[in-house]
């Protein structure tokens, strides 16, 4: 049958998800599936009300792709989707929420608070300490979030997550390096550990830098990977994600891991990691597509 490809959507994510969609596209075409672009900001939804489409791969990133409002409008017009369903992808985009539910499972999460005015800063910072992240809860690819290591830099990056998200989210810094695990139907590929030259890796680091490295195999021994496998898995499933995306974490300097975040429709750009783990793990981007594509019919 007709596959639309889901991409571009108006969130702050539109060209991430220009650049995901259109990989996709290409490597459906090129296995021989009748795929064609869907782009809600600019077709609206009216060639799905047509019936024209039997599946959508959603390659929407953020807020109206990723959050469960399109896997919702999916389920009212009976068409089956890629990945997550709805309340798991409203859930993985809220990180505070995300947040909260890992911690009623003894799951680790960096401490946080919750910024909704100025009012609340100077609490929120005795409360987390610095360095912190200051990060809109509902955002994606580092946009609005800053790393602040003193009071003075607090309010300036309050301001700049609160234009993107009424929920800001202040989080502690922990000290180390930054790790992500693929999940593909119920595997963890291999981890990949990040390294950049910036503060953080931040959204220059995710799709411009040519100083961002990749490390994968990611150094850690298999057993120690397994375990954090099992951690991410069971980080995944806490809220309620499923069919595939990416679990983000840190390890502290005592090796300790701390959850920081699920996606669930995470970049499949030339610079993305899904696809880099699925190439360590032997998957080809177009064979790793069209297993996604298969989670529609779960
Ligand atoms: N939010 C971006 C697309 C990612 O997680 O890869
Ligand atoms: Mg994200």
């Amino acid at each position: 049958g007709r596959v639309a490809v889901l991409l571009g959507g108006d969130s702050a994510e539109r060209a991430v998800s220009l650049r995901s969609g259109a990989a996709v596209l290409d490597a459906l075409r090129s296995r021989g599936v009748d795929a064609h672009a869907l782009d809600p900001a600019e077709d609206g939804l009216a060639p799905l009300l047509a019936g024209d489409f039997d599946r959508a791969f959603i390659v929407l990133h953020g807020r109206g792709g990723e959050d469960g409002s399109m896997q919702g409008a999916l389920e009212t017009l009976g068409i089956p989707y890629t990945g997550s369903g709805v309340l798991g992808s409203a859930l993985a985009m809220d990180k505070l929420r995300s947040k909260r539910i890992w911690q009623g499972q003894q799951l680790p999460t960096p401490p946080y608070a919750v910024a909704r005015g100025e009012a609340d800063l100077t609490s929120a910072a005795e409360t987390v300490g610095f360095p912190m992240f200051v990060k809109p809860s509902r955002e994606g690819s580092s946009i609005g979030m800053s790393r602040v290591d003193d009071r003075a830099a607090l309010d300036a990056a309050w301001r700049e997550a609160a234009a993107l998200d009424e929920q800001v989210l202040i989080e502690r810094f922990v000290d180390g390096p930054e790790y992500t695990a693929a999940i593909l139907g119920d595997r963890v590929l291999p981890m990949i550990r990040l390294e950049t030259p910036n503060t953080f890796y931040d959204y220059q680091a995710k799709y411009e830098s040519d100083s961002t490295l990749y490390h994968c195999p990611c150094g850690l021994d298999a057993e120690r990977e397994a375990a954090l496998a099992t951690l991410c898995l069971s980080a995944f499933e806490a809220v309620a994600a499923s069919g595939w995306g990416r679990v983000d974490f840190m390890l502290d300097a005592d090796g300790r891991p701390w959850l920081l975040e699920v996606n669930t429709v995470p970049g499949m750009t030339d610079h993305s990691l899904v696809p880099m783990a699925a190439a360590a793990d032997g998957i080809p981007f177009d064979e790793l597509v069209l297993r996604i594509l298969e989670t529609s019919l779960e």
